[in-house]
């Protein structure tokens, strides 16, 4: 299977912006020739899961940008998994790096968040990534390591069909550069060294891998050239419809 991820991010924020959008996904979409190999998964703001999920087509997949580990309780400003789960959320980002960074989320934390996607049987599409300055420091193997090792640490392997890994650089989100084919296929092989040192090799078919960071219609023969890569998880550009399909179907090919 593989992905195209539409992280909206704290974009579309009025009922208007979202229903000009669902508009002409919807339209971009019945044109669409479809192929069951390539899902087309769709994480709004928040506040708009509800709406999004009343107006998008059915088989596109609703995701989240976040959730929380309890379902309920004292912890104002969450996002239940349980609430995401009933509105028909399927997929939950964990860990992107602006969470990490302006919500100061730690491994715990997302390993936590990880887990409870997965109790819910949602995916969880675990975002790993290092800086510029780790990556000049030749420290990325390990950045990714660590992120990784404590991601999945309350997981077993029969869970790892519900996971997605995005490898998303975090000099490469929001910038414009990207990383060439061949970083991207080194480190996916690093991913996959991890993941078979940890829990063996039947991880490898198991896991999903696909790449973020800077993502557009026009990038993704380079991108996502490598087979072995499961899609992309895309930012900015998402809020295109039109070059959202435009992902999808070269994704077809
Ligand atoms: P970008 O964001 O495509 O705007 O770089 C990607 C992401 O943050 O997931």
């Amino acid at each position: 299977m593989k992905y195209v991820i539409a992280n909206l991010k704290m974009n579309l924020i009025t009922p208007k912006e979202c229903d000009r959008y669902i508009e002409i996904l919807n339209q971009v979409w019945k044109k669409h020739i479809k192929n069951d190999t390539v899902k087309l998964i769709v994480c709004p703001s928040p506040l708009y899961t509800q709406y999004f999920s009343d107006k998008l087509p059915s088989d596109i997949l609703l995701g989240s940008q976040n959730s929380f580990w309890e379902d309920k309780g004292s912890f104002t400003g969450e996002i239940s998994p349980l609430s995401l789960h009933t509105l028909g959320v399927k997929a939950v980002i964990c860990g992107h790096s602006e969470s990490r960074l302006y919500s100061h989320e730690s491994h715990d934390d997302i390993a936590r968040k990880v887990a409870s996607v997965i109790r819910h049987k949602m995916i969880a599409i675990v975002c790993v990534g290092e800086t510029q300055e780790e990556r000049d420091q030749d420290s990325m193997i390990q950045v990714i390591e660590e992120q990784l090792i404590s991601a999945f640490a309350s997981l077993e392997v029969r869970h790892f069909e519900r996971v997605i890994i995005a490898y998303e650089p975090r000099w490469a989100i929001g910038t414009d550069v990207t990383p060439t084919t061949q970083d991207i296929m080194q480190m996916r092989i690093v991913i996959q060294k991890i993941l078979i040192k940890q829990y063996g090799s039947e991880m490898v078919q198991k896991v999903a891998i696909v790449y973020g960071g800077s993502v557009s219609a026009s990038n993704m023969s380079e991108v996502c050239i490598d087979a072995d890569m499961s899609g992309v998880l895309v930012g900015r550009e998402s809020l295109n419809a039109s070059e959202l399909i435009k992902m999808l179907e070269s994704l077809s090919r």
